[in-house]
């Protein structure tokens, strides 16, 4: 099943060779789970999904606690006569300063959907600001958020930052980390997912914990980018390289073939 939402990164497409790698146990922590891609398309008994960006969090809770309810709230901002650029830059507005969390969720949604490119993007006061996308009728994911509403009922779900998550593994669980990708080139940007980022040594640091857990039990899957920088730092794992199609998010109709890797840390 696909995402609700359009979310840069998302492994949607290679989920098969992701699903190839992982191995087997009796849970599955995800300590990067955007659209949750991995989650929706594995089959572990146990799920425990976390992120640092606070409005997805958010809306994966209301969708968890009011289902079928909160799904219709959503789909009566999708109407057709919020579809213009005035309505989109006031629903961006009320989203940055509304304390309703429900509506702040919906809102989510509508302007992930609205807005340019499915990027996520936040200023350095951490207001959301994505420009309009100019879509003629864009597509509400009912279906796909039922599926997620069902799939999410004894899910654990935490907004944290992936050192924290880590922290809480055990041993026996399986853990899969899809950071935001290293930059592929010098003069490339970092994917920003909130407003916050993740630099080399986040990196770095991903790298070393996840060697260190695999030491004690926990096995680790990593995705990124393959770079010289990657494979120096992901020396101890076994790499599965992959060739990815992918939509270049700044430049919104261009695909190119980029090349991944699939860590796998197991001690
Ligand atoms: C590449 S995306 C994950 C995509 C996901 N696998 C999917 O299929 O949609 C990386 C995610 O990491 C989150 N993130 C960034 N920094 C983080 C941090 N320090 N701790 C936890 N999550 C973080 C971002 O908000 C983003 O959703």
């Amino acid at each position: 099943m696909k995402p609700f939402l359009k979310w840069p990164g998302n492994k949607y497409r290679i989920i098969q060779h992701i699903s190839k790698v992982l191995p087997e146990g009796k849970r599955l922590v995800e300590p990067f789970v955007g659209s949750g891609s991995v989650f929706l398309n594995t089959t572990f008994p146990n799920y425990f999904i976390a992120e640092k960006n606070a409005d997805l969090i958010n809306l994966y809770e209301n969708l968890r606690n009011h289902g079928k309810d909160f799904i219709d709230f959503s789909k009566e901002i999708f109407n057709p006569k919020y579809n213009t650029q005035n309505k989109y830059y006031k629903n961006r507005k009320l989203f940055n300063t509304i304390n309703d969390l429900e509506l702040k969720a919906a809102l989510f949604i509508y302007l992930n959907r609205h807005g340019y490119n499915g990027l996520c993007r936040y200023n350095m006061n951490g207001e959301y600001n994505v420009p309009y996308g100019f879509y003629k009728s864009p597509y509400f994911p009912y279906k796909e958020m039922l599926y997620f509403h069902e799939r999410l009922q004894k899910v654990v779900i935490k907004c944290w930052d992936y050192r924290k998550t880590l922290q809480y593994t055990r041993k026996g669980d399986v853990v899969y980390c899809d950071p935001p990708y290293v930059p592929l080139s010098k003069t490339a940007n970092f994917t920003q997912y909130g407003p916050f980022g993740f630099d080399k040594f986040d990196q770095i640091e991903l790298a070393e914990r996840a060697q260190s857990l695999s030491k004690r039990g926990v096995k680790v899957v990593i995705s990124n980018h393959r770079t010289d920088f990657i494979l120096n730092l992901y020396s101890a794992a076994k790499i599965t390289n992959l060739s990815v199609q992918r939509n270049i998010s700044c430049q919104g109709h261009t695909r190119n073939r980029v090349k991944e890797v699939l860590a796998v840390f197991s001690g």
